[in-house]
């Protein structure tokens, strides 16, 4: 275990939010782990993003994939995907990365193709390699527990990486302590993987199905992303905590309360606020069962003006996204980031808790926006495709396991079992959020997740006239 890195994570008073797709990219985590904060990248769908930013020409990205150990696998992505100067149509969709579909043998064991498997591992190994690069202070990477299938693939290019923290919520990340351990010695190593109707599933991952001469990995410090003490109880063995409240941006914990507010959304009450007493009482709890210090915690979910408060409560400090998302080195694409903050200055942006939206299950906050997947004659001119499937579930039906996400196309899904109650009012968040950061396919409209703050935004903007980098977010939090 990286034992030195967590002491040093633990004086760090600014995490930056993991925010996927690509907007916490590898410019933003460097910028902010150089200004000697924790800097996150976001690993979700690494493998498309990295495959069409080499379609665009990005010298930066090839040069770093060439740095994977294994050389006929890195010239094999970069002969395939990487043109020079950037390809010429626009128009067309870009060249494609294989569909997760998964194989299963008679031990109820998943597992990728090969092809996909080595293609997130040497993504998520090049994204993580240019955050560290430039400077020696820690970088994490943020994963969604929600999509499993990845998983095992995504940490294991970013030890190989040497990523000093990984940070994981959007359910409950019970697996991942052992999953680290395992991986780190580069032992084959299994995951217990949720399908619906079905028991005794597991992914399996075998290191050197990646590199058959591993170099020696060192365990990261993991820091579980939960909603409060009940969560907290769940991740027992987490190196630290990130309490995450229902004002965040992406994915919200659901509400305790079932009914919906008048304006749709889940209405999220005192019962949703953690419990700090709670909290504080299972932590000191754990360290005596676990023989082990208090783990630290960090609390997210519009605390960007709010350090101060959250140090008298105990934290080490706060995770912040959406000041962070709309700062320059973010990936969100320019133009509309532009656009987005003239908005926020003038008018202001109403951030929709869409209890229904993403396929996940989980409330998602999205900008309410004209051109946008929030405009519902937008989205419905969209033809309805899945073509990336990264928030596909797993099914059991008749002894065979099947996949199947409420956005693909309604025959598909009714097809394979699914009901049509179960696929109102969901959205595509893959290509939806491919086209948030500029790397979309034509006729893919963008979607924009962010808190339900926009204060601290709208102050920096102001200050600064417009966009505002995320130098300048370090410094206003720390001077507040
Ligand atoms: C654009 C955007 C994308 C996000 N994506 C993720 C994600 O992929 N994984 C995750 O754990 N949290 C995600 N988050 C949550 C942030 O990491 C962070 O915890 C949260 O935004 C903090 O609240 P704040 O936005 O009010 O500062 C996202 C937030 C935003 C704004």
């Amino acid at each position: 275990m990286k034992e030195d890195i967590l002491s040093e994570i633990r004086d760090i008073k600014l995490i930056q939010g993991g925010m996927g797709v690509g907007v916490s990219n590898w410019k933003l985590a460097r910028t902010v782990s150089s200004l000697d904060q924790l800097g996150v990248i976001s690993g979700v769908a690494l493998e498309r993003v990295i495959t069409r930013r080499l379609q665009e020409g990005d010298e930066i990205v090839r040069e770093a994939l060439l740095e994977f150990p294994d050389k006929e696998l890195a010239n094999f992505v970069t002969k395939n995907y990487f043109i020079e100067g950037g390809r010429k149509n626009k128009n067309l969709p870009y060249k494609s990365v294989p569909f997760p579909f998964l194989q299963i043998d008679k031990e109820k064991n998943i597992t990728l193709k090969p092809t996909l498997e080595k293609l997130i591992a040497i993504s998520v190994f090049t994204e993580v390699t240019l955050a560290k690069k430039g400077h020696d202070n820690p970088v994490g990477i943020n994963l969604l527990y929600k999509l499993e299938w990845p998983m095992m693939a995504s940490l294991y290019g970013a030890l190989l990486a040497g990523v000093d923290a990984v940070l994981i919520g959007a359910g409950l990340p019970t697996t991942i302590p052992g999953v680290l351990d395992s991986l780190s010695k580069n032992e084959i190593t299994t995951m217990k993987a949720k399908v619906g109707d079905g028991k005794d599933y597991q992914f399996l991952f075998n290191p050197s199905d990646i590199l058959l001469n591993p170099p020696k990995l060192e365990r990261p410090p993991f820091l579980a992303i939960i909603n409060g003490h009940l969560a907290a109880r769940g991740v027992k063995h987490a190196d630290a905590y990130i309490v995450e409240g229902p004002k965040g941006g992406g994915h919200n914990g659901p509400a305790r309360n079932k009914k919906l507010t008048e304006l749709g959304e889940p209405d999220f009450g005192e019962k949703d606020d953690l419990n700090l007493e709670a909290f504080k009482d299972f932590l000191s709890f754990n360290s005596k069962e676990r023989g082990k210090e208090i783990q630290p915690y960090w609390f997210a979910g519009d605390y960007a003006h709010r350090l101060e408060e959250a140090l008298s409560d105990g934290a080490k400090g706060i995770q912040v996204g959406t000041p962070f998302a709309l700062s320059k080195e973010s990936g969100i694409h320019l133009p509309e980031k532009e656009k987005i903050i003239k908005k926020i200055m003038n008018e202001g942006i109403y951030v929709y808790t869409d209890p229904l939206a993403s396929p996940s299950g989980y409330p998602f906050k999205v900008m309410q926006l004209d051109e946008t997947m929030s405009n519902k004659k937008v989205y419905e001119s969209r033809k309805r495709i899945c073509n990336i499937g990264h928030l596909i579930d797993l099914f059991e039906i008749d002894g065979k396991v099947i996949t199947r996400c409420p956005s693909e196309p309604l025959k598909h899904y009714e097809r394979k079992g699914g009901k049509i109650e179960n696929t109102l009012g969901k959205k595509c968040l893959c290509n939806g959020l491919m086209s948030t950061i500029g790397y979309g396919s034509p006729n893919e409209p963008p979607i924009y997740t962010s808190g339900k703050s926009h204060e601290v935004v709208k102050e920096l903007a102001i200050r600064k006239g417009g966009i505002y980098s995320a130098k300048d977010v370090i410094d206003f939090i720390l001077s507040n």
